[in-house]
């Protein structure tokens, strides 16, 4: 692997207090969504654009659990480091964890309770010519709740707002942030805000203040949904088995995503299906090899 290319962080610690009492022993990023972990969903969306050194934060206490779950990612084809976050003291935290990991690299930053779908290719193009910052916006009927973009008549971005009382606009922020390695000097001058968290708006807004900021639009044909509460969660849930079961395709399926992109071969990906129980997960991967 590429030392220099671009680096991803999934933070997945956080205290999932809305979804109280399921979060009380287990992570939410461990929950099913569907057919498979949610941290499945974040770890796809950087495998299918290429990046393939990842550094999952995690809290303390699950640690040794995601470690269980997700082995050192080489049986994907990907290279996991884990690290943790002692308190939810906000997301720009992980880029200030993740200091040496990410070095002079650029890196992706993902929220480990994010679900993309049907965007991979956008997102792929829009990283890959990220210079300095590029984020991601979708269309929400309740910006009230999100970070959210302010645009001018040129479409140019001029605001950050975090959750706006009155309406500003539609464009929410999403979870998936690209940066240069610049971004761990902008992390270590933050301070904490009102609610005491280093947040990544601020981060952004250092960027949109020295024009550096790109924001891409996600929008019609694609999916960004949110897991927090028990509603998102079953909403997301029933998304994704309505399209893999009328597809018979899964999404997020990480051995499949490394076989289709070269990071393992279909020996590999084979000893992958031996080694799992009988069942429909081990009887899809069985059909990617001999389906193609
Ligand atoms: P949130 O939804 O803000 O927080 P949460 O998941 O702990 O849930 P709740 O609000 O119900 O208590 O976090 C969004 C994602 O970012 C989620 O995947 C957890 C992660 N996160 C951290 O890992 N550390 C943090 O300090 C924060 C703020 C979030």
């Amino acid at each position: 692997m590429n030392s220099n290319q671009r680096c991803g962080i999934v933070l997945a610690g956080g205290r999932g207090t809305r979804l109280w009492p399921a979060t009380r022993v287990v992570s939410k990023q461990l929950f099913a969504v569907y057919d498979k972990p949610l941290i499945y969903y974040p770890l796809a969306t950087l495998a299918e654009i290429g990046i393939r050194d990842i550094l999952i934060i995690t809290t303390r206490e699950s640690r040794s659990a995601f470690e269980r779950v997700l082995g050192d990612g080489s049986q994907f084809g990907l290279r996991f480091s884990f690290a943790s976050q002692a308190e939810p003291r906000g997301i720009a935290e992980a880029l200030l964890i993740g200091a040496d990991f990410i070095g002079t690299r650029s890196v992706a930053l993902i929220l480990g309770d994010n679900v993309f779908y049907g965007a991979s290719e956008t997102i792929r193009k829009a990283v890959a010519d990220s210079t300095q910052a590029t984020i991601f916006t979708y269309p929400v009927t309740d910006p009230e709740r999100y970070g959210v973009i302010v645009f001018d008549v040129s479409g140019q971005p001029t605001q950050i707002v975090e959750k706006p009382t009155s309406f500003l606009s539609s464009h929410a922020v999403t979870g998936l942030y690209a940066y240069d390695s610049s971004v761990v000097d902008i992390a270590n001058q933050l301070q904490p805000s009102s609610r005491g968290e280093l947040e990544i708006t601020d981060v952004n807004r250092a960027y949109l203040e020295r024009g550096d900021l790109s924001v891409v639009r996600l929008g019609r044909g694609s999916a960004w949904l949110d897991t927090g509460t028990a509603d998102s969660l079953l909403e997301a849930a029933n998304f994704i088995a309505t399209i893999e079961r009328r597809q018979g395709t899964k999404i997020a399926c990480l051995e499949e995503i490394a076989y289709r992109q070269g990071y393992v071969t279909v020996s590999e990906l084979q000893k992958l299906a031996d080694q799992m129980p009988a069942g429909d997960y081990r009887a899809y991967i069985e059909s990617v090899i001999n389906e193609g």
